[in-house]
């Protein structure tokens, strides 16, 4: 049976904008009529208590992309905002890779598309020895990296893009997120060109701060309108013509 495809979106670091620029993949996609399921392989920083643990995240990610199987889109969920290794002992709660490998393989059965959102960043440790990276490189994935917009960012973006390179990724591109919505500072305008000038690495658009999207109150305003907007969605799913 052919496995359905998927991406795996990455950040230069936790709270970037993973969570908003995968359920704006998941809103216009569905708009397209595709099925895409939802990942958050381990979640961390998770409200509530005991068995209900709710990770937000998965959650808008779950909304964004109506999805029904939610065991699967979010199989860890820890209440400590950790790395999930750190968090694993602390909660004596072991995480599985096999398990997050399974769940994901389902998913694949029951929807045309997957989009996976990481934890924090490319080595942020999963297990003892096992990082995010190892993750992707189990999934098969390509990678998105989201990034920032502002001062910072050219270092942890180059890092990101290195780190993802070594490991012989497919990066499908970069996206910038929460540029200013008036007087963009002289870093905003100038990064993404200094960025692409230094890796060859495909920009695929910017999203503003956006008054009306917010992952922890689970709104997602005009998320959908602007994604399709600001972003290259061909590249994304890496349908680029070459002319
Ligand atoms: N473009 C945006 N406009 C407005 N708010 C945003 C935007 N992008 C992100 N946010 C807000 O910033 C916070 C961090 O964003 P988000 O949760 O998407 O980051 P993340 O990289 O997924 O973080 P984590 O590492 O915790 O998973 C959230 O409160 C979210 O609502
Ligand atoms: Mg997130």
């Amino acid at each position: 049976m052919k496995k359905a495809p998927g991406i795996f979106i990455t950040g230069t670091d936790t709270g970037v904008g993973k969570t908003v620029v995968a359920a704006g993949l998941a809103l216009v996609l569905r708009e397209r009529g595709m099925r895409v399921g939802v990942m958050k392989p381990v979640a961390t920083g998770c409200v509530g208590e005991g068995k209900r643990l709710i990770s937000e995240d998965a959650v808008y990610l779950f909304e964004a992309a109506e999805n029904e199987h939610p065991s699967l889109s979010s199989p860890f969920r820890f209440r400590n905002p950790l790395a999930p290794s750190v968090a694993s002992v602390i909660e004596k709660k072991e995480i599985s890779i096999e398990k997050i490998l399974k769940a994901f393989r389902e998913l694949q059965r029951y929807y045309d598309f997957i989009i996976v959102e990481g934890i924090g960043g490319l080595l942020v440790p999963i297990t003892k020895e096992y990082f995010v990276a190892n993750l992707i490189h189990e999934l098969n994935l390509p990678v998105l990296i989201v990034a920032r917009g502002g001062l910072g960012t050219i270092n942890h973006t180059l890092l990101t893009v290195d780190s993802a390179i070594i490991r012989g990724f497919e990066i499908r591109g970069i996206i910038f997120n929460r540029m200013s919505r008036v007087n963009f500072s002289i870093a905003e305008i100038t990064n993404p060109k200094v960025i692409h000038d230094l890796t060859g690495i495909p920009i695929l658009g910017t999203l503003p701060d956006m008054e009306d999207v917010d992952v922890e109150r689970c709104r997602f305003g005009s998320l959908r309108e602007i994604f399709k907007e600001r972003i290259d969605l061909d590249r994304v799913f890496g349908l680029e013509v070459v002319s």
